[in-house]
């Protein structure tokens, strides 16, 4: 039993024998496990390794065993980079930050590039790949990652590999799922910084701005700035003014305020501004930067020592806590149960307090942005942080 709600209790012998037989029809081997593929792709993020626990674990349940592809789907390169994953390898990882397969958001199957541009995975890639899992008996896939390794899947599920998501992102902004797991363990990141910031900014009588990730949605910072007690926070979906911040930060050493803590996402900008890009990296533009240049805009206009600190990849490293660890735990779990069904194509998601599914052809390109006028802003309104709009 998990968290009290997932009962897995499922028909064990029946599935395994269905899996079984179609394995010693193809392989002539009638006393091989059926054995289901795993593999984590995209950017790393706390409670991988909870999940792929949790796969094989409930894989094992059924009889089943459980390959890894190493690095995302390059695992699947002929001539396949693949580890076979027992109890005992997946022994204490739930702690464990990262995964223990490996991941790249870039490669050979990279099927989307920026906020929307697809490509297709070219044709050989794919029939690689397909030639790996039959050559090792591999009948499902699962695979772990963010909006762009769901692309991909659902290229592969269109090639004929049978697919389940599983998605992650520390960014919490897929539409398809209430929550993703890796989003609870990088805001407390940003709330623990912020604990400690406020206490140094306040004795230097500084402002210090606070960058953490997010190219297009602000939750990473909406919420550790809210868990924080930032007194700004600049997200994507509110455009901000400098003037405007200033006169916060000017207020708030009028009313007797010494310090001041900024929360500000990458991919925020100011009205009638750029994002701030760094570089292009496989197609891709990198961001960051918009930290320092708010707070060289915060000295200029307000005369305060002002600091930037960048939060970067801390965010997405180290353990996960518990909401992670149960949340990713249940998504493996619930992939198992889809392939046991056949659910092939489909994502797993949250949906109202439930891990359900839905076809990952709908679950793919699809944002969930912060609303401007939504009810989190609004009570950030009303506990007196500006936006800077
Ligand atoms: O999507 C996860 C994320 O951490 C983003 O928030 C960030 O923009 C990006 O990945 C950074 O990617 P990289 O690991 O390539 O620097």
């Amino acid at each position: 039993m998990i968290n009290g709600q997932l009962p897995v209790v499922w028909p064990i012998q029946k599935n395994c024998f269905k899996l079984s037989k179609a394995f010693g029809a193809d392989s002539g081997i009638p006393n091989m496990k059926p054995r289901i593929g795993v593999l984590t792709s995209g950017g790393d993020c706390p409670g991988l390794n909870a999940v792929l626990r949790g796969v094989v674990l409930a894989a094992e349940k059924l009889g089943w065993e459980v390959v890894g592809f190493r690095d995302g789907f390059e695992g699947l390169l002929p001539p396949g980079d693949h580890v076979v994953l027992d109890r005992k390898s997946i022994d204490g990882i739930m702690a464990l930050g990262g995964t223990i397969i490996g991941t790249t958001n870039r490669g050979h199957f990279a099927a989307k590039v920026g906020a929307g541009d697809r490509t297709v995975v070219p044709a050989h890639i794919i029939t690689g790949a397909k030639k790996i899992l039959d050559q090792l008996q591999v009948k499902a896939l699962i695979i772990v990652g963010g909006d762009g390794s769901m692309v991909t899947a659902h290229q592969l599920q269109e090639a004929g590999i049978d697919c389940i998501g599983v998605p992650k992102t520390i960014d919490n902004d897929l539409e398809a799922t209430a929550m993703t797991f890796g989003f609870d363990s990088a805001v407390g990141v940003v709330m623990d910084a912020l604990d400690r910031l406020h206490t140094t900014a306040t004795s230097h009588k500084r402002v210090i701005v606070v960058e953490v990730m997010r190219r297009h949605a602000g939750w990473i910072a909406l919420h550790g700035g809210i868990s924080g007690g930032a007194d700004i926070i600049l997200i994507p979906e509110i455009p901000f003014d400098f003037e405007k911040i200033a006169t916060v930060v000017k207020m708030r050493g009028a009313a007797g305020y010494l310090g001041a803590v900024v929360v500000v996402a990458e991919g925020a900008r100011p009205k009638h501004g750029e994002q701030v890009k760094r570089d292009v990296e496989g197609g891709e533009f990198r961001l960051g930067g918009i930290g320092e240049i708010v707070a060289r805009e915060i000295a200029k206009r307000t005369g305060k020592e002002t600091r930037c600190c960048v939060l970067g990849h801390l965010q997405r490293g180290g353990p996960p806590t518990t909401w992670d660890r149960i949340l990713a735990t249940r998504f493996g779990v619930k992939a198992v149960q889809l392939a046991n069904e056949g659910h092939f194509g489909s994502m797993v998601s949250y949906q109202n307090y439930q891990v359900r599914h839905v076809p990952i052809a709908d679950a793919v390109n699809r944002l969930k942005l912060v609303p401007p006028n939504g009810e989190l802003v609004q009570t950030a309104r009303d506990v007196a942080i500006s936006f800077g709009d």
